[in-house]
C-alpha cells in the first residue's frame, strides 16, 4: 500500500470514534451546564469545539486523498453518564486508551508527511486532555466528589 493508501485507512478508522468522543463530550457538558456546573461544563464544551474542528479536518484530508467518508461503526459508540464522577472516569480511561491506539497507528503505519504532522499534533492536542482529565480524576480522589463539585460552580 502506498503512503497516501495507508493514510487514508488510519484516518478512516479513527474518525467514527473521534465523532463519538466529540458527542460524548458535547452531551456531558451540556448535561453539567443544565445542572449548574458551569466552569466544568464550559471546559467540557471547549473539548467539544477543539475535536468537533478535528473532524472537519480529518474529513478534509480525506476528500483531498480521494478517500471514501464513514461516519458510522457501531464499535465507536460511547456511553453517556449523568453523575460527573463517571463522566470523568470514564471519559478518563478512553482517553488514554485512544491515545496508546493512535501512537500505536502511528507508529506502525507509513503516512504521507502533512497526515503524519496533523497527527502528531493531534495526539499533543489529545494527550493534553487526557492530563487534564487526569487531573480532574484525582482531584476527586484527593478532595472528595463533593468539594470537587463545589468548585465547579
Ligand atoms: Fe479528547
Amino acid at each position: 500500500m502506498n503512503q497516501n493508501n495507508q493514510s487514508v485507512e488510519l484516518l478512516k478508522a479513527i474518525l467514527p470514534t473521534l465523532i463519538s468522543a466529540a458527542q460524548q463530550h458535547y452531551v456531558h457538558a451540556t448535561i453539567n451546564l443544565k445542572k449548574g456546573f458551569i466552569k466544568l461544563g464550559n471546559r467540557m464544551m471547549e473539548e467539544y469545539t477543539e475535536e468537533t474542528a478535528t473532524v472537519g479536518k480529518i474529513i478534509d484530508r480525506l476528500i483531498e486523498l480521494d478517500g471514501t467518508v464513514e461516519l458510522v461503526n457501531p464499535e465507536a459508540q460511547l456511553a453517556v453518564y449523568s453523575s460527573i464522577e463517571d463522566q470523568l472516569r470514564n471519559e478518563c480511561d478512553y482517553q488514554f486508551k485512544s491515545i496508546a491506539l493512535l501512537e500505536g497507528a502511528i507508529r506502525s503505519t507509513t503516512l504521507d508527511l502533512v497526515t503524519e504532522n496533523f497527527l502528531t499534533e493531534y495526539l499533543n492536542e489529545e494527550t493534553q486532555h487526557a492530563a487534564w482529565l487526569k487531573q480532574q480524576v484525582e482531584l476527586m480522589d484527593t478532595i472528595g466528589v463533593k468539594n470537587y463539585l463545589s468548585k465547579q460552580i
